[in-house]
């Protein structure tokens, strides 16, 4: 019986989120959520919440939270969309500026789900290999087959799994030679030096995607951003669902925007604790990618890195383990409370039989 379901789907992966144990005494280092409680303001924005206004379709445009965005970020109104999670910003980009028979490209390694949105839209994907210690690719590692047909590419900045924070300049220098859209990708630049906000005006090619997940610990709300030019974000606008950010997202993501002094706490505090477990890793011998994000790239110095993985997961503490070919040789670990951080060392000491 021929298939109903399309060829392209049938052949392909598929993104595979990481996992989401459940049940008393998960330690929860593998996804790079905020271990802290979202802002006091959205407890309340949802207690306040009027049921009866549910009766009503929300605002198509998300006029009352753009605006707080763009007011956040120094930008108009009409350099802001917001999508159902910045994985929703990704999405429309593929859809709204690639044709077919073009490809997408990205560093390799960076986010699973690129390749995945590039095969949904028929697309071939473009994987530039950053260099061996995760830094900007070198020139001679863009002259890779179908690179002159590259017509969207994803900077993820800081970079994941590795935490590898690229300069603006580099951005801007890449971003300025090439002819389609640069979509950087700040889901983590909250926890960084630097970002490429700069970048919006000055080029007319850059999108940046931003997300509420991580810095504003609201990754179960789903809501997150793009900033970049009016006439790309028009064309996001265009082809999104009509009613893409629902009523209470909005308000709730009004809310923790609205609280900057939350969000700021929160950041340092992660950003503190990342600097402890950098030091005590290293003292233990592992080798420390020097991270501007909510997670550490290590290299295990007693164990493999599978080895501590797995023994990590026996105790009910779960971080993540990318086993390819440039990755294999490390291991991924959100910052966690300072007690979730003690209790990860103590089993690691465990592990080590030290
Ligand atoms: C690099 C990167 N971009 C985007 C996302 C998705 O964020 P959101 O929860 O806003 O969809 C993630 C999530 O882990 C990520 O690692």
């Amino acid at each position: 019986m021929t298939s109903r379901i399309s060829k392209r789907v049938r052949a392909m992966h598929g993104y595979v989120p990481g996992e989401q144990p459940t049940g008393d005494g998960v330690i929860k280092l593998n996804t790079n959520e905020n271990p802290y409680p979202p802002s006091p303001a959205v407890t309340q924005a949802l207690l306040d919440l009027d049921t009866n206004s549910l009766r009503r379709y929300c605002d198509p445009m998300c006029v009352q939270l753009r605006t707080a965005i763009a007011r956040l970020h120094g930008r108009s109104i009409e350099e802001v969309l917001v999508g159902n999670g910045s994985d929703e910003i990704l999405a429309l980009c593929t859809r709204a500026f690639l044709e077919q028979d073009e490809t997408t490209g990205y560093l390799d390694p960076s986010y699973s789900l690129y390749p995945v949105l590039s095969e949904i839209q028929g697309c071939r994907p473009v994987e530039i290999p950053v260099g061996t210690d995760f830094e900007w690719p070198a020139p001679a590692a863009f002259d890779v087959p179908r690179w002159e047909r590259c017509r969207l590419f994803f900077i993820t900045n800081p970079n994941a799994p590795a935490g590898t924070l690229y300069a603006p300049d580099a951005v801007r220098e890449f971003a300025g030679g090439f002819a389609g859209v640069v979509v950087v990708d700040e889901a983590y630049a909250d926890f960084s030096s630097s970002n490429c906000l700069s970048l919006l005006g000055a080029l007319d090619n850059v999108l940046i995607s931003r997300s509420l997940s991580k810095s504003y610990a609201l990754a179960g709300l789903r809501c997150g951003y793009a900033l970049g030019p009016p006439d790309l974000i028009q064309a996001l606008h265009k082809i999104k669902d009509a009613y893409n950010v629902d009523a209470i997202t909005q308000a709730l993501a009004l809310a923790s925007i609205s609280d900057q002094d939350t969000f700021r706490c929160n950041v340092d505090r992660i950003i503190a604790t990342r600097t402890r477990l950098s030091d005590a890793l290293t003292a233990r011998g592992f080798d420390v990618h020097a991270s501007q994000s909510n997670f550490l790239w290590v290299r295990p110095s007693t164990t493999s890195a599978g080895a501590l993985f797995e023994g990590l997961k026996q105790r009910n503490i779960y971080i993540r383990y990318f086993d390819g070919p440039r990755t294999r040789d490390f291991v991924r670990i959100s910052i966690g409370t300072d007690e979730e951080i003690d209790a990860l060392l103590a089993a690691i000491d465990e592990i080590s039989g030290s």
